[in-house]
């Protein structure tokens, strides 16, 4: 079974001072709270045993919110509580229990997609060791300096992934969607925190990629980062007025 885990940490300090206030994730997308359009991207791919991890004073909002899950179309809904801002990675070990050595579909919950992230997790399902990301076509170079960008070889293979690079070396973002096998349990304890402080999952990525463990789709439609500038946000929030999302 594939479990799915939602990140709704972190301080949103690139949408203050709308997040001194609330969760960056409980902000609006047109007309419903950031969150649900991830929750509802995972169920609507037939995973439906969800835990949500944030932190943060205003966590308890999520439940008011979420309640039990069983409104969305999830079986079972959990929530775990970050203490401390500590990074993408750091974020999904508290998860750890309830993946237990099964394997997890990862998702930022500031990400949104227009169509469905069904076809990405059959790939996985059909996959029979490894991770597995999803890329972007992104054409604006100094959007891609903002995210993590791949390095792929003449035939399409991986080869690493650079975190914010000044250079990118592809046209391609890596969002935030991630697909883990067991192994991730053994890979979060070896990182070290980067520039910023952070565990990065781009650390976890890269770990698959040495191994020639990490396969990949490219994603088809839009897909927005909502949390990486205000103007980000408003294009997500344009985007999904006009056309919805997860269709
Ligand atoms: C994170 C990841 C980055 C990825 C992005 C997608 O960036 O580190 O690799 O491209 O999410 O939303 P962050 O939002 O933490 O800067």
């Amino acid at each position: 079974m594939v479990k799915g885990v939602v990140l709704a940490g972190g301080t949103g300090s690139r949408l203050d001072p709308l997040t001194r206030i609330t969760n960056k994730h409980l902000l609006p997308i047109y007309d419903r709270p950031m969150i649900e359009y991830a929750i509802e991207a995972l169920v609507g791919a037939g995973v439906e045993e969800i835990m949500i991890v944030t932190g943060g004073t205003h966590a308890g909002e999520f439940l008011r919110l979420l309640g039990n899950g069983h409104a969305y179309g999830c079986d079972r809904l959990l929530y775990a509580y970050q203490e401390r801002p500590g990074g993408i990675a750091e974020a999904l070990g508290l998860a750890e229990h309830f993946v237990e050595q099964g394997r997890c579909v990862v998702m930022l919950a500031d990400n949104v997609f227009e169509r469905s992230l069904r076809p990405a997790v059959e790939h996985f399902r059909g996959q029979e060791y490894g991770g597995r990301i999803l890329l972007a076509r992104e054409d604006d170079r100094e959007h891609l300096r903002h995210l993590g960008v791949p390095e792929l070889d003449a035939d399409g293979r991986l080869v690493r992934i650079i975190e914010k690079p000044e250079e990118p070396p592809s046209d391609y973002a890596v969002t935030g969607v991630y697909f883990y096998d067991g192994a991730v349990w053994d890979v979060l304890p070896s990182l070290a925190p980067s520039g910023r402080g952070e565990l990065e999952i781009t650390d976890v990525n890269n770990w698959y990629v040495e191994r020639s463990a990490m396969q990949y789709d490219v994603v088809e439609g839009f897909w927005g980062d909502a949390g990486e500038s205000i103007d980000a946000y408003y294009a997500v929030n344009d985007f999904v007025r006009r056309n919805g999302a997860n269709r």
